[in-house]
C-alpha cells in the first residue's frame, strides 16, 4: 500500500451527448467500462483510499462495480468539479490526494506515478499538455517569469489567453489537507456559475505553493470521453496499445488495428495472428501458435504450435498442443482437446473431451461426449444428447471408426476399436472390435417411373 496515498475519481456527469440510458462512465472500453479501467490504474497505485464521486445514474454505476474497498461518495446537483472533490473532502486523511477522472480512462500508471512525485510540502503537482487544438480547455497562466499563476477556462479566458497552448488536463494531486481547505474556499463568479476545480492552483500560489508541472507520455491519456465518436477514437488507441506490448513480446501481428483484446491475452513467442481476430476473456497462447483470421476466441487456452484456421469461435475451451482447428469450426465452453486433434469445418463441440490424434473433420455436432485416442468421427455425425428433458453421455474409447452421417442416442458407450457403419443411427452400447451398423435394406423400384409435369391450359 502506498502509504498516505488517496484518490478521488470523479464520475458525476450526466454525459448528455452520448446519448444513453447508461450512465456515461459505463460506457466500455475494449469490453470493461471506463470507470473500471480507471479503478485498474488506482489498483496499481495502491492507495490507502479510493473515493468516487457518483451523481447520475448513481445506483447504476455503484451497482455495476463490484469493488467493496471503494468509498462512494453522492454528488446530487453537479455543481463544478471543484465542488466534487469538496463533497469527498471531508473524508480525506492527511496524506496526499490526486485527483482522476471516470471518463479520461487511458491514463496510465506511469504517469500518475510521475506526477505524483511532483507532490511536496511546498509544491502542488497539474497534469498539463501542449496542444495545438485546445478549444474546450481550461488554459495554464504562467506569470512573466514562466511561474504557474493560475488555469483560466475557455469560457472565462481573454484572446490572449485562449491562444495559450498548454491546457489542463484536469488531473492533480496535491497533500490532503491543503485540498480539502482550498476546495471548501472556492467561489462561482465565472462564466458558468460553477465551482471549479481548476481554481485552487490560483489558491496554491497565493499559499506560496510552487505548481509542479507533468505531461503525459502519450496524447491519448489525457482523452475525455463525451461522445460515441471520442469513445471509438479512446478504444482503438486502447487497443493499440495492447497490441504493441503483444508485438513487444515475440508475437507476429499482420495488422495491429485488426485485433481486438477484450481482457488479457497472455502469448508465448512466436505467436502468430493474422486480421479480424477478437480475442475476450482471459486466454492464452502457447509459443508457435497460429491464428487465422476472422477468429473469435474467448477465455480460453491453445496449445504449442496448434493452428486455429479462419473463422472460428472458441469459447472457455481448452486446446492441446499441435492440433488444428478449422476453418469454420465452434468449440464451446468445456472443450478440452488433447495433442494433434483435429476439429473441421462446422464441427461444433461442447462439454466433451477429445484425447491425441483423434479426428473429427467435418459437419458434426459432439456434446456431453468424451472421446479417447486415435479415434476416426465421420463426416455428419451426431451424438443425440439431448431427449428433450435430459443431456446424456456419450463415451467413445480408443481407436473407434465412425462412418459418416452416424446418429449416436446417447446415453451410449463405444467399446475400442469398434467400426460403426456409415448412416447407423446407433442407440445400444456397441462392443469392441466388431462392425455395428443399422441401416434399413436398399431396394431398388424398377417399374417405376419420374412424374412428368401435367399439362395445363394457357390461359390467363
Ligand atoms: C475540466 C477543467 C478544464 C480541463 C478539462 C479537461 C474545470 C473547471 N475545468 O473542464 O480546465 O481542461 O476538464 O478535460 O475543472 N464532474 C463531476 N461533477 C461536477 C462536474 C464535473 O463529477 O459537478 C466530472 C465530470 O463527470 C467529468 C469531469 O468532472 O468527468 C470534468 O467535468 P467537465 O464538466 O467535463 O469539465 P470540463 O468543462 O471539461
Ligand atoms: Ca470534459
Amino acid at each position: 500500500m502506498t502509504e498516505g496515498l488517496e484518490v478521488v475519481v470523479l464520475a458525476a456527469g450526466q454525459g448528455s451527448r452520448m446519448y444513453s440510458a447508461r450512465p456515461k462512465v459505463l460506457h466500455e472500453i475494449a469490453g470493461r467500462s471506463m470507470l473500471e479501467r480507471v479503478l485498474d490504474v488506482v489498483d496499481e497505485l495502491d492507495p490507502c483510499r479510493t473515493h468516487v464521486v457518483f451523481g447520475h445514474g448513481g445506483a447504476q454505476v455503484r451497482d455495476a462495480i463490484d469493488r467493496p474497498e471503494l468509498n462512494w461518495v453522492c454528488q446530487a446537483k453537479q455543481l463544478g468539479t471543484g465542488h466534487a472533490v469538496a463533497q469527498a473532502a471531508s473524508h480525506f486523511g492527511n496524506g496526499t490526494v490526486l485527483v482522476l477522472y471516470g471518463d479520461v480512462p487511458l491514463i496510465t500508471v506511469a504517469t500518475c506515478e510521475r506526477l505524483l512525485a511532483g507532490v511536496t510540502r511546498d509544491s502542488v503537482a497539474l497534469l498539463t499538455a501542449l496542444l495545438k487544438n485546445t478549444a474546450g480547455y481550461g488554459r495554464v497562466v504562467r506569470d512573466e517569469a514562466g511561474t504557474i499563476a493560475r488555469i483560466v477556462e475557455e469560457k472565462d479566458a481573454t484572446p490572449e489567453e485562449r491562444a495559450i497552448k498548454e491546457i489542463n488536463t484536469g488531473i492533480l494531486a496535491t497533500d490532503a489537507a491543503s485540498l480539502r481547505r482550498w476546495v471548501q474556499a472556492l467561489e462561482t463568479n465565472n462564466a458558468q456559475g460553477e465551482y471549479y476545480l481548476t481554481d485552487v492552483i490560483q489558491l496554491a500560489v497565493g499559499d506560496g505553493k510552487r505548481v509542479h508541472v507533468t505531461q503525459p507520455n502519450a496524447m491519448e491519456e489525457i482523452l475525455g470521453i463525451n461522445d460515441r465518436q471520442q469513445l471509438a477514437y479512446a478504444e482503438r488507441r486502447f487497443q493499440r496499445r495492447q497490441v504493441r506490448a503483444l508485438m513487444a513480446s515475440g508475437v507476429t501481428v499482420s495488422d495491429p488495428d485488426r485485433v481486438d483484446i477484450r481482457g488479457d491475452v497472455s502469448a508465448a513467442r512466436d505467436v502468430v495472428i493474422d486480421v479480424n481476430v477478437v480475442f475476450e476473456g482471459d486466454v492464452h497462447l502457447a509459443e508457435g501458435v497460429r491464428v487465422g483470421p476472422n477468429n473469435l476466441i474467448r477465455n480460453s487456452v491453445v496449445g504449442e504450435n496448434s493452428e486455429i484456421l479462419a473463422n472460428c469461435v472458441l469459447e472457455n475451451a481448452r486446446v492441446g498442443r499441435n492440433c488444428r482447428v478449422g476453418p469454420f469450426s465452434r468449440l464451446r465452453p468445456g472443450t478440452e482437446l488433447g495433442e494433434s486433434v483435429h476439429i473441421g469445418n462446422f464441427v461444433e463441440v461442447k462439454k466433451s473431451s477429445i484425447a491425441d490424434r483423434s479426428k473429427v473433420n467435418h459437419l458434426t455436432y459432439i456434446g456431453d461426449t468424451e472421446i479417447g485416442r486415435g479415434v476416426n468421427i465421420g463426416a455428419g455425425t451426431i451424438t443425440c444428447n439431448y431427449d428433450g428433458v435430459n443431456k446424456h453421455r456419450t463415451v467413445i474409447k480408443d481407436d473407434v471408426f465412425v462412418g459418416s452421417g452416424v446418429e449416436l442416442v446417447a446415453p451410449i458407450t463405444v467399446e475400442s476399436g469398434a467400426t460403426i457403419g456409415a448412416g447407423s443411427t446407433i442407440g445400444r452400447d456397441v462392443p469392441a472390435d466388431k462392425l455395428t451398423l443399422e441401416r434399413s435394406r436398399e431396394r431398388t423400384i424398377s417399374s417405376w417411373k419420374r412424374p412428368s409435369k401435367a399439362s395445363s391450359s394457357k390461359t390467363g
